[in-house]
């Protein structure tokens, strides 16, 4: 195993090329099951999940060939209409495959996730929204048993909580439905509008992007897509927080400002000044020094509002402001991991239910030291505060990162910060 090693206090420059987004590729690479023949998708991100993704779809039949960031998907001849429990527990994106699947073979058999290390996150609502549309779906020896009879038939779907995958599931089902399908309280993040793109480049009538009713008019048959991946909102974001909390300046390029109100905002209420352009964003300090952080409250919240995916790494800014702030976590129920982690770099946070305190100990307030990531965002806080420590910082388990972010050494190194990887 690999750990991170990350000489911390020096303040990161420049600018760092944003990838494509995983939480985009993963839906688009699964709608690729949706129509025979080949398939072009561009700005494919090369992570840990996206292999692992690619290695379950070649599971069912899909054959695939990577040339720098595009992909060519080969979805002609499927073999299996089952997701294996080796493959799904390491990445519980792979219940993506169970809408296209089913609509596809008639058929689905995907391994029933399990908790993960920020929370539950069960699939109850991808379960009853295919059965509204009706399929058969019955719970055995740790699998989702899918079946349909004919076509799956249109019908409204109500969300008790607007899911990000739920919703892409049901979508990649109804586009081949029998008559019109409307999903109400459905997730609005920019990877939706993605997949609804990439989805009427197939051939499927979709309205009501970007808003939380989708309607669906099915049609008999897709085409073969061409379509690229949205910038990573995420990346962008946890790279804008890095520079703040080392006290840099930089630009993230190959982004899109669009996707990231609500960080965009609580820098700006932080302290500093944002700029953004078509497909950058630059952040720069006001000219009074000393430079300090304000501290700033988050509330995390379904697209618009505040991503649960950049919670951590807000804290760890946080912890470097000048006085005291609440970010409370309202989407996974044990999402504060890194908690412990930062506090032995000094961070003063309480934990009080589902919020934490933060009482800021100021820039260059946290100390290097050995910690551990337990998740894949969890540990990009870790990054953050390290870069901002002073002294070194050790980060064991770092195969989390690489779920997530492309080249972290390579693009943090770019920025100006002394990290590399080294064996346990
Ligand atoms: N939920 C249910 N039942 C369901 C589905 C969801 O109770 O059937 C609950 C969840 O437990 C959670 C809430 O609804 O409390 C929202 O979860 P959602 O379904 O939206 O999460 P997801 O689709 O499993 C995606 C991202 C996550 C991101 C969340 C929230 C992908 C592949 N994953 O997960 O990304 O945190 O949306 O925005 O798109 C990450 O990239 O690090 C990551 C965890």
């Amino acid at each position: 195993m690999e750990k991170l090693i990350v000489e911390g206090g020096i303040p990161l420059r420049g600018s760092v090329r944003i990838s494509g987004a995983k939480n985009a590729a993963l839906p688009l690479i699964a709608a690729t099951l949706l129509a025979p023949g080949r398939h072009r998708l561009g700005n494919v991100p090369n992570l840990r999940d996206t292999r692992t993704f690619l290695k379950l779809m070649e599971n069912l039949g899909v054959r695939h060939e990577r040339e720098g960031d595009v992909l060519t998907i080969d979805s002609t001849d499927l073999r299996s209409a089952e997701a294996p429990y080796d493959l799904v527990k390491t990445m519980r994106a792979s219940v993506l495959v169970l809408g296209p699947l089913l609509t596809r073979m008639g058929k689905a058999k995907v391994s029933m996730p399990g908790g993960c290390a920020i929370g539950a996150r069960p699939i109850n609502f991808h379960i009853t929204g295919l059965e509204k549309l009706g399929a058969t779906c019955r719970l055995e020896h740790g699998y989702v048993d899918a079946e349909i009879d004919g076509r799956l038939q249109g019908d409204t779907v109500y969300f008790d909580i607007p899911t990000v995958t739920g919703t892409e599931n049901l979508l990649m089902a109804a586009v081949l439905a029998e008559g019109t399908t409307i999903l109400k309280n459905a997730a609005r993040e920019p990877e939706i509008a993605n997949l609804i793109d990439m989805l009427t480049g197939m051939g499927a009538r979709i309205e009501g992007r970007n808003t939380d009713r989708l309607t669906i008019h099915g049609v008999d048959e897709l085409r073969p897509a061409d379509c690229d991946i949205i910038p990573d909102r995420i990346e962008a974001g946890t790279y804008l927080i890095a520079i703040a909390a080392t006290g840099g300046e930089g630009t993230v390029t190959h982004c899109n400002p669009a996707h990231l109100p609500s960080l965009l905002e609580k820098l700006r209420l932080a302290g500093l000044i944002v700029d953004e352009g078509d497909s950058t964003i630059s952040i720069r300090w006001p000219q009074a020094k000393p430079r300090t952080l304000k501290s700033v409250d988050i509330k995390t919240m379904p697209f618009p509002g505040y991503p649960t995916d950049l919670q951590a790494q807000f804290m760890a800014l946080m912890a470097l402001s000048t006085d005291v702030c609440v970010i409370t976590e309202t989407i996974f129920e044990n999402r504060f991991m890194h908690v412990a982690e930062l506090q032995r770099m000094g961070a003063d946070i309480r934990i009080d239910g589902h919020s934490c305190v933060i009482n800021g100990r100021g820039l260059q307030g946290l100390s290097g030291a050995q910690v551990m990531a337990t998740d894949l965002r969890a540990s990009s806080s870790l990054v953050i505060g390290g870069l901002a420590a002073s002294g070194r910082t050790e980060i064991s388990r770092i195969y989390h990162l690489e779920r997530g972010y492309e080249n972290l050494v390579e693009k943090l190194t770019g920025l100006g910060a002394r990290v590399w990887k080294e064996q346990e």
